[in-house]
């Protein structure tokens, strides 16, 4: 039932860090607020609701979070009934220690106990009292309100959450808790919603999507990844599906079958290595070595034609010699990735790796992500510039930031375009004739739209 909320409640902000999970989650709240009467605002200084969404992978999300918790103690003090709460992985990983950094934060909420927050905020509100709410619940998982998309026709879906995996660097899995698969009837219902409300396009949103179905049943058998994305690549409407994260352990050469026959499966892999020395990927708690990695990309990139592939790369995690990280150079390589997320290791409370000998200056950590990035930017520029000359299916999104009377969308490989031609609107389908490009960007000319259609 619709309560209305009372007059000092009224206005929410929301601010988000972290990954896609958290992104898809906020929208959730949001939703949830929505429907209780709770109004979003993008006003900090008009809201009576100020909540952060909160990351734990590295320190530096972590210390941003409490910095603007210490900024904000006048912002409450301001006004009778203001509430400042804090949700996703700090939560988890804090639970009641960010009341003993942070007083002045009234509720804690870990992302499994999301539909507390409307009932939770109304109390803080009027008792004044501080709550955690921080348990995990493997029951619970995160959907979209198709009548308040924050996108028209693209969206995050939840496949599964958590992580079992325990690499020694890693908060995941105990920020989020143990791996979790959400029931394949629950995915494809709210699929099929999506659609049904103009999404074209799918993100499927795991930490480990190669492993989903463990310890599910549907119709009597186990559902792996592979036959989850072959019954959405079913769902009508659905004309692009992605998804992240891999872990090279698990993916299997089924799972190639699938991205080279199943039409809506786009061509791009978001693949992990962390590194290419094997001795660090080891220590990692990995549980493959660069042979395994090199051998699945080889595979890929034989059955799934103009591949887009991108990965995660860390510099300096304990004991990373100079031969070592002189293995991740060769490495990258070897693989000439479209796009690398690299960062500095980050020694995080709990895991093993924190307690590592061999800790890497800040300095040493500084000068080799330079020298990575430079190489990972020379290749992702290079296979930019070979899209010089192709025609792209695009997905638009809207006019362009920096460029007058030109539009900007997504490829099938999920570069961004810019592109002009005509009047576009978001959600269309277009073929675009690329002319240049710049580092990760492509630019280019929008060809007829009848010809866009039959595609
Ligand atoms: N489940 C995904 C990764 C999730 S975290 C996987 O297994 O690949 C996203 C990325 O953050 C990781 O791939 C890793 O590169 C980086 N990361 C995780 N913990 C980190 C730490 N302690 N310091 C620096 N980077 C880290
Ligand atoms: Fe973290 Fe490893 Fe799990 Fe990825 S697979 S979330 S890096 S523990
Ligand atoms: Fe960060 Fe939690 Fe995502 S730690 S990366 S918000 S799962």
């Amino acid at each position: 039932m619709e309560t209305e909320a009372p007059p000092a409640m009224k206005k929410v902000f929301l601010e988000t860090l972290g990954c896609q999970s958290n992104v898809l989650e906020s929208d959730h709240v949001v939703g949830m607020l929505r429907r209780d009467g709770f109004l979003p605002t993008l006003d900090e200084s008009e809201a009576d609701v100020i909540l952060f969404n909160t990351c734990s992978i590295r320190s530096h999300a972590e210390d941003k979070v409490f910095s603007r918790l210490g900024r904000l103690s006048d912002w409450k003090r301001q006004r009778e009934g203001r509430v400042i709460g804090v949700l996703g992985c700090m939560a988890t990983s804090y639970k009641e220690r960010i009341l003993e950094r942070a007083p002045q934060v009234d509720l804690v909420v870990g992302p499994d106990q999301y539909p507390k927050v409307p009932h939770a905020l109304r109390e803080a509100a009027g008792t004044g009292v501080s709550q955690v709410l921080a348990d995990f619940d493997p029951a619970y998982f995160p959907e979209n309100d198709p009548a308040h998309l924050s996108q028209p026709h693209r969206a995050f879906l939840e496949i599964m959450k958590g992580c079992d995996k325990f690499c020694t660097f890693c908060v995941v899995p105990f920020t989020r808790g143990r791996e979790v698969s959400r029931p394949a009837e629950d995915i494809l219902t709210e699929a099929r919603a999506l659609a049904k409300a103009g999404v074209v396009e799918v993100m499927l949103l795991g930490q480990n999507v190669n492993s989903y179905g463990l310890g599910l049943k549907s119709r009597g058998k186990t559902p792996t990844f592979p036959w989850l994305l072959r019954e959405l690549g079913t769902v009508e409407g659905i004309r692009r599906i992605r998804f992240m994260t891999s872990h090279p352990l698990d993916l299997s050469d089924e799972l190639v079958e699938v991205m080279a026959e199943v039409p809506a499966v786009c061509e791009s892999f978001h693949l992990p290595v962390q590194c290419g020395s094997d001795a660090i990927l080891k220590r990692m708690g990995r549980k493959y070595d660069v042979r395994h990695y090199l051998e699945r990309v080889e595979k890929l990139r034989s059955r799934v034609r103009d591949l887009f592939l991108t990965t995660d790369l860390i510099v300096g995690f304990p004991g990373e010699t100079e031969e070592d990280f002189a293995g991740t150079l060769r490495l990258l390589e070897q693989v000439r990735y479209d796009a690398v997320y690299s960062f500095k290791y980050s020694p995080r409370l709990g895991t093993p790796a924190a307690r590592m000998l061999g800790q890497v200056l800040e300095e040493v950590k500084d000068e080799r992500l330079a020298r990575l990035n430079g190489l990972a930017w020379r290749h992702a520029a290079g296979a930019s510039e070979a899209r010089v000359g192709k025609v792209e299916e695009v997905l638009v999104e809207g006019p362009a930031d920096r460029t007058p009377d030109a539009f900007f969308g997504k490829t099938r490989q999920n570069r961004t375009v810019v592109f002009g031609g005509r009047n576009f609107s978001a959600g269309e389908f277009v073929q675009v004739k690329v002319e240049s490009s710049k580092v990760a960007n492509l630019y280019g000319t929008a060809l007829a739209t009848e010809k866009a259609k039959t595609i």
